[in-house]
């Protein structure tokens, strides 16, 4: 090979390095770029993140704002008594619609409210098969009054539906409709009475320490009085709750005699005085009675059906205590509206601090 070829060959092999050296740093350039746009995108999507978390934010402190508003012009407020038990089936449902019939047998306009999400125990209890609920008055235009079902002795009944549940996610508009459509409830109405479900979830516990008057339901049965601690010790802790504002009642279903109801209170009451900062009060017993399962097969309440049968005396001094309670010591009120002014606050709370 000549020195000409030499230099030839050395040529080629020197520019296709050179062009191999180009092509890598273009893959290099390439992948850069690529890099740079990635991250420009990922920077862009957290700012959009971000942006929207704001938004979010914002938009729930407005909503906060606008609730605060929307029920301080709440006009009257119905006294809201919140039934509510730490294990299911004590006896919530059975105390409702009874009290609601002694309530009314006073000449009180009242309104049950059935904020239990899965079963539709008041309905049956009544005999009443409502059209609508609370869920159709924020979502679908429905007024108070089409959400509102008349039973026996004039009582009212709401079926909260999904409404209670969907709380947080409620636009501007559907607040304002809730609001309005609840006032004017505080308007119709002087006692509510709200029966909530079973257990100690977080729903129920939100809308017990939004209430101001709680009853609180057990039976002698172990796990019932030691359920019905839990759900006090779960209040106790939830920020908003404080004993000043709310009254707690308990009462003692299914017993035996008096004594026995009196030495459920006294055993919770124990604990509860010395490892809680709660007050609670002593409203009365209920007699175990087999005529409550005769009248919830009938589907009319006791007070009705057997008025003069021990559970149904029982209730009735229970009403009776409640309205004397209210005469000589009242708890300020803030009605329905208020309740769920707190409850749709405590909620957009949540979700702004998420
Ligand atoms: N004083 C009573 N005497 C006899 N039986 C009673 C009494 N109170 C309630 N019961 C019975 O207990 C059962 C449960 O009552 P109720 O449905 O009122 O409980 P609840 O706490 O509302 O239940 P849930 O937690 O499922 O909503 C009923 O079938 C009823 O027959
Ligand atoms: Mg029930």
């Amino acid at each position: 090979m000549d020195q000409a070829e030499q230099l030839r060959r050395l040529f080629m092999q020197r520019s296709g390095k050179a062009e191999q050296e180009e092509k890598s740093e273009e893959i290099v350039r390439t992948n850069e770029n690529a890099i740079i746009a990635k991250t420009t995108e990922g920077r862009r999507l957290e700012e959009a993140i971000a942006a929207n978390t704001l938004e979010n934010a914002n938009m729930a402190a407005n909503n906060e704002l606008l609730v605060e508003e929307e029920t301080k012009h709440a006009v009257c407020s119905a006294r809201v008594i919140t039934v509510t038990s730490g294990k299911g089936g004590v006896g919530k449902s059975t105390t409702s619609v009874n009290l609601a019939i002694q309530f009314a047998r006073m000449n009180k306009r009242v309104i049950i409210l059935d904020a239990d999400f899965g079963l539709a125990n008041i309905e049956v209890m009544l005999g009443i098969r409502p059209k609508h609920n609370l869920a159709d008055l924020i979502f679908h235009g429905k007024s108070l009054t089409d959400v509102i079902t008349y039973g026996p002795e004039n009582i009212g009944f709401i079926s909260g539906g999904s409404g209670i549940q969907e709380l947080t996610n409620l636009s501007k508009d559907q607040i304002s409709l809730l609001t309005e459509g609840l006032a004017e409830l505080d308007e119709l109405a002087d006692v509510i009475i709200v029966d909530t479900g079973a257990g100690i979830s977080e729903a129920i516990l939100e809308f017990v320490s939004a209430s101001s008057e709680i009853l609180l339901i057990a039976t002698p049965e172990p796990t019932s009085i030691t359920d019905a601690y839990a759900l006090l010790k779960a209040i106790n802790k939830k920020e908003d709750f404080s004993s000043i504002e709310h009254k707690i009642f308990l009462i003692a279903n299914r017993v035996s005699s008096q004594k026995e109801g009196e030495d459920i209170f006294s055993k919770l009451n124990m604990v509860v005085e010395r490892f809680l900062d709660i007050k609670l009060n002593y409203l009365g017993s209920v007699i175990q009675d087999p005529y409550v399962s005769r009248s919830i097969m009938r589907q009319t309440p006791i007070s009705i059906l057997y008025p003069d049968m021990k559970a149904a005396k029982g209730l009735k001094e229970l009403a009776e205590r409640l309205c004397k309670q209210e005469e000589e010591a009242p708890v300020k009120q803030s009605g329905v509206a208020g309740l769920f002014g707190k409850l749709i606050k405590s909620r957009l709370k949540q979700k702004k601090n998420n």
